[in-house]
């Protein structure tokens, strides 16, 4: 049979659409036969509702893709050429919580970074290392494409604890941070290039060029003149940059930046949006809530504009360029992230990066640059290591690893304060962390 089996786990997201979109806008040159849609009970009503709008979208777009619902993992997997992952463990709850408790203690509280970001991948990565174990019995071939957070750290866990070699971890900031340079520029985003480097969430652009010419201090100078950057995503306030800082530093930071070295003021801004409007997965709550009411509409079959107001807003764009690429072996460039393999000097060659790469039919080759400035090397070295740590945590169930990656995570303040952090999200994450509640019988 011809055409390519997509199984896309995490399909009751209210994100489906986008990759919908995808798959139908780039029909010709990617075949897609069938769409697996996969969820767990928990997720069935949303399941149904986004899947009936995926069929109205491929009948209305008159593609023969056929979309399939099912809470059967397995049968979804079986023979699947690529795999997508875009579920949340314990939904946006749990990611309220990892905003919240955090902020109580002074902390930075957010999706991917800091402590939100630690307990997030200790629920996340057992959770994808079972998918990887179902996936070499049932489609030992297929690609897994992994979109759920924290991207970089669960790429990481795939690389160091799965036999699965053909994983790409993706995420929209690097399309997000050329769309917003485009922008700025009063470009269409297609005339912009960025060399990208550095670790998923923490990924820098080194150069930046408009038709081919470099415009890197050009671009930065701009950025300095103006109070808000205009690079960032949904979720991430926008303040300008310390002039003098972003001018010596010479490269372009990523919107997730601004929590690292404007750790302060985004702290302010936390707290002060926990005080009023409610933290962001709050917000999203509120977002999702209208955005299936308009899902229910049987007449609506395109994806709503309304999407936009996510944070993954485009993701569709990455995840279906990728999965075209190798599947038409097109040796395009595109950042994702990958295994190392030298391309960055100062990160060990089995580690996950987030740089730019050849996408080949044997998948993404990293650029290789070198090495980062010496500015940003050790602030990655720092994430790296968090990341290392944490997916040990998450995979042996050890509760002083999971101390230790807390500590070590520079957005938090001490010893006292990270254990404290430890103990209040190990309790409320409770139900999603059995591996640190194993009784001995
Ligand atoms: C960014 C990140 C994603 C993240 C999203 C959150 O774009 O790249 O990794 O999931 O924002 O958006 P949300 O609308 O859920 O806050």
């Amino acid at each position: 049979m011809s055409g390519l089996k997509i199984a896309t786990i995490g399909g009751g997201s209210s994100y489906t659409p986008e990759l919908v979109e995808g798959f139908i806008r780039r029909y010709e040159e990617l075949p897609v036969r069938e769409l697996w849609l996969v969820d767990i009970p928990a997720g069935r009503e949303k399941l149904e509702i986004v899947g009936a709008l995926a069929k109205r979208m491929v009948e209305k777009a008159g593609v023969p893709i056929e979309i399939h619902l099912t809470l059967d993992r397995r049968a979804a997997l079986a023979g699947a050429d690529f795999v997508t992952t875009q579920f949340r463990v314990g939904g946006l709850e749990a990611r309220a919580k990892d905003e919240r408790i955090p902020l109580k203690y002074g902390v930075i509280g957010q999706e991917t970074n800091g402590p939100g970001g630690l307990f997030k991948g200790l629920r996340t990565i057992p959770v994808i290392l079972e998918i990887c174990r179902e996936m070499e019995e049932l489609c030992p071939d297929a690609w897994l494409v992994n979109f759920t957070n924290p991207a970089g750290m669960v790429t990481e866990a795939v690389l160091r604890y799965s036999s699965i070699r053909k994983v790409v971890g993706l995420c929209n900031v690097p399309i997000g941070m050329r769309m917003g340079v485009a922008k700025m520029l009063g470009v269409e985003p297609d005339r912009v290039a960025i060399d990208f480097a550095g670790l998923n969430h923490m990924v820098y652009g080194l150069d930046v060029y408009l038709d081919g010419k470099r415009i890197t201090q050009e671009l930065i100078d701009r950025l300095c003149s103006e109070e808000e950057s205009g690079i960032t995503m949904r979720n991430i306030v926008d303040m300008g940059w310390e002039k003098d800082f972003l001018k010596a530093l010479g490269v372009l930071p990523c919107p997730y930046h601004r929590y690292y070295y404007q750790t302060r003021t985004m702290l302010e801004h936390e707290l002060e949006a926990a005080r009023t409007e409610g933290t962001r997965a709050e917000v999203v709550q509120k977002v999702e809530a209208e955005l299936f009411d308009m899902y229910k509409d049987p007449n609506l079959a395109i994806k709503p504009p309304q999407l936009e107001k996510r944070g993954g807003a485009y993701y569709s764009d990455a995840a279906c360029s990728l999965i075209a690429s190798i599947y038409n072996d097109k040796r395009d460039i595109q950042p994702v992230n990958t295994r190392n393999n030298g391309a960055i000097a100062s990160i060990p060659d089995e580690s996950a990066v987030e740089i730019n790469c050849v996408i080949t039919k044997d998948g993404p080759k990293p650029i290789a640059i070198g090495d980062l400035p010496v500015a940003v090397r050790g602030l990655v070295q720092q994430i790296k290591s968090f990341e290392r740590v944490a997916a040990e945590a998450a995979v042996t169930g050890d509760y002083r690893t999971a101390v230790l990656a807390m500590t070590i995570n520079p957005l938090v303040t001490s010893d006292t304060i990270a254990k404290q952090i430890v103990d209040e999200m190990m309790e409320a994450h409770r139900e999603h962390l059995p591996q640190f509640f194993r009784t001995v019988s």
